[in-house]
């Protein structure tokens, strides 16, 4: 079993420690609620690393108050024993009291990529997370960092951050994990009611679409889109929150799609109060 640890101090030190014996630390940062897409990256971290390290830690800042923050699935006791078989070393779980203890004021600002896409309808969600990603590597002191491309507007932020404070991490980034109709991996998938959960597939249907639409050829962004919101709005009750085509380093909306500029198709739908979010990144030769 793992080692699990809780105080922020144990953490740092047990990081020092490895790090002095000249070994490589990966960090994979969850919310728990472990499913195959977390997993999925706690596998990929050991290709890069000697020493797993999975956090796990539902992060209040990246929620807004009208948000899930208090009914998050939380399940730390199935959650040690998952992250354990796919291989994590250390799980960091630390307390909200002595993470954001009351005194704590500090954050950081991610400015403009903060406010689209995700950010319009969460808008401190992305100050949030850049904020508890920058502790949770100080406290883990990672060489590499694993995050899933499932949240890709998260990768951007993060991106950014390491590049903008110069912090000596490099990141990893890991596929997409589907359930068998296509619709993406997430902790939030339990709140769908069975018709919703079905429904639901539309999403990854949408995107397929899309990119075989780029496939014949397709280059108008509006086209696409346009398609796109009428297969969800046909085959589901859900409402569309936006559909994206966007650059993928800078998330700023494009008019068509062109050859060698790496685009990110992305989505964020709402089945009654819960909000999917898919996306699959594109780039014509
Ligand atoms: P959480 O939603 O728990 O996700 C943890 C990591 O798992 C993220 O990097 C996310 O992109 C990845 N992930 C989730 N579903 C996935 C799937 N189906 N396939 C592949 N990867 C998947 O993202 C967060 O937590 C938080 O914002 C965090 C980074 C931990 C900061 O609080």
């Amino acid at each position: 079993m793992p080692s699990l640890i809780r105080e922020l101090r144990a953490m740092q030190q047990t990081a020092e420690a490895i790090r002095s014996a000249g070994k490589r630390i990966a960090v994979v940062p969850t919310m728990g609620s472990l499913h195959e897409g977390h997993l999925s990256l706690i596998r990929l971290a050991r290709e890069h690393a000697d020493v797993i390290v999975t956090t796990i830690f539902v992060n209040p800042t990246q929620f807004a108050p009208s948000e899930d923050l208090a009914r998050y699935p939380r399940n730390t006791e199935l959650d040690v024993r998952l992250a354990s078989s796919a291989g994590a070393d250390h799980l960091f779980v630390p307390e909200t009291e002595e993470m954001y203890p009351p005194i704590h004021r500090t954050f950081v600002e991610v400015g403009e990529l903060g406010d689209i896409l995700e950010g319009k309808s969460r808008p401190r969600h992305f100050r949030g997370v850049a904020t508890i990603v920058a502790k949770l590597f100080h406290l883990t002191l990672p060489h590499v960092a694993v995050f899933g491309q499932k949240d890709a507007q998260q990768v951007v932020v993060i991106r950014r951050m390491v590049e903008d404070l110069n912090l000596r991490v490099q990141l990893v980034v890991g596929p997409i994990v589907r359930e068998a109709d296509g619709l993406a991996m997430s902790s939030r998938n339990v709140y769908l009611t069975p018709t919703q959960r079905a429904e639901a597939a539309v999403l990854h249907r949408s995107l397929r679409h899309a990119e075989d639409m780029i496939n014949r050829g397709i280059r108008d962004s509006a086209r696409i889109v346009d398609a796109m919101a009428g297969l969800i709005s046909d085959q589901s009750s859900g409402t569309i929150d936006y559909i994206s085509i966007a650059d993928a380093s800078s998330l700023k909306e494009l008019a068509s799609l062109t050859p060698r500029r790496a685009a990110l198709i992305s989505l964020a739908v709402r089945f009654g109060t819960t909000r999917l979010i898919d996306n699959v990144p594109v780039i014509m030769s």
